[in-house]
């Protein structure tokens, strides 16, 4: 409606005056409104951006990243022998649906099997094709589905928060290697740092990413330098400039442990386990005292029993602080 419309005689012109000044505004407005830019903000641009109370687009601060919990993918490499004795006791615990488990679990198999959702079928069947076969799962995970990748066996019992709470203060967007540091040392070669494959190890998303990039450095390539699959993966991360974390604790203890509790607890330990001194990047100590009391993981749990076990210990099991004691208090109904 324009102005012009308004001509009247007598006292009702000053009322249809004021009317017709307040419709002039109004059209003035909206006219005006139309003139202005899109008052909607702009989406945010890919990446870690805020958006600050004037509406301008900023990073987002370091320490702002750090309360979001890490995303990990856990990638279990198995094999349809052990997918019965092995494969579904961990994904009952730690894998998918028990307390503390990896949310986002993901099988390495040669064949489907309806006990495991969530697998990357590969056609390297054989263990002397290990590497391959890790190369081949590793190469096939969606670099954007999480921050760290999680390389364990199906005997490796991962605890989770641990591996969570090491993660948190660390950047994914920075190529790092993380795990049990062991030296390889061939006579007359080149000697290598590779994390132990049974106790898992961790890859960055940039690490991934390199990896999945890397068509050129010899050593990422099946076959392998040598005929072990964390060796290989030692060279390759090399080769790759990817930076290895060390993971020890305050204490310096090992967080990433071959070897199921049991086997580590005695000072002296058994003459199969002495490989461990002479291979171990920094100096490994047997006994209670020397494991972390922020271990991430065990390797060697074969026993089904023992994947409950650990799970009771670790999650259900809950100790009462020191001088917290309180009587025993029966329960209210007495068992009939
Ligand atoms: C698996 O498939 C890849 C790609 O097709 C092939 O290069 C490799 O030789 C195969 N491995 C086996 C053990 O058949
Ligand atoms: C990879 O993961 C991202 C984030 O979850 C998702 O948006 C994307 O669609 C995935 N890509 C593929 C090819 O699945
Ligand atoms: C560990 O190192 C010692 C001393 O160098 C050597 O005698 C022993 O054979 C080595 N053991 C293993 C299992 O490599």
């Amino acid at each position: 409606m324009g102005p012009r419309g308004c001509v009247m005689q007598g006292w009702r012109l000053y009322v249809m005056a004021g009317v017709c000044v307040a419709a002039l505004l109004l059209w003035l407005l909206l006219g005006l409104e139309k003139q202005q830019p899109d008052p909607r903000p702009t989406a945010l641009p890919q990446g870690r951006f805020v958006r600050s109370v004037g509406g301008d687009i900023q990073r987002r601060p370091r320490s702002e990243l750090r309360t979001q919990p890490p995303r990990v993918l856990c990638l279990v490499v198995t094999s349809p022998q052990y997918h019965q004795g092995r494969a579904r006791h961990l994904r009952a615990t730690w894998g998918k649906e028990g307390s503390g488990a990896c949310p986002n679990t993901v099988f390495l198999t040669t064949a489907p099997d309806d006990i495991l959702q969530n697998v990357i079928i590969s056609n390297f069947s054989r263990y002397e094709d290990l590497w391959g076969k890790v190369l081949e799962g590793l190469m096939s995970l969606n670099t954007s589905a999480a921050d760290w990748f999680l390389k364990a066996d199906d005997d490796t019992f991962l605890i989770y928060p641990h591996l969570l709470s090491l993660l948190a203060p660390l950047d994914p967007s920075k190529a790092l290697y993380l795990g049990l540091p062991l030296v390889y040392r061939p006579e007359g070669g080149e000697e290598v740092t590779y994390m132990s494959g049974g106790a898992g190890y961790v890859l960055s998303r940039a690490a991934l990413v390199r990896l999945q990039a890397a068509h050129a450095p010899a050593r990422c390539r099946n076959p392998g330098h040598t005929r072990y699959e964390d060796v290989n993966m030692g060279y390759c991360m090399a080769d790759l400039g990817v930076r290895e974390v060390d993971t020890r604790d305050a204490l310096n203890r090992p967080r990433f442990l071959p070897y199921p509790p049991w086997r580590l607890l005695q000072p002296h330990p058994s003459p199969d386990l002495t490989w461990l001194t002479n291979f171990s990047k920094y100096k490994f100590h047997f006994g209670a005292q020397s494991l972390s009391d922020r271990v991430v993981s065990f390797h060697e749990i074969r026993d089904p029993v023992d994947f409950y076990l650990l799970q009771y210990l670790v999650y259900d099991l809950r100790l009462l602080p020191q001088g917290s004691s309180r009587p025993f208090t029966p329960s209210k109904t007495p068992p009939q």
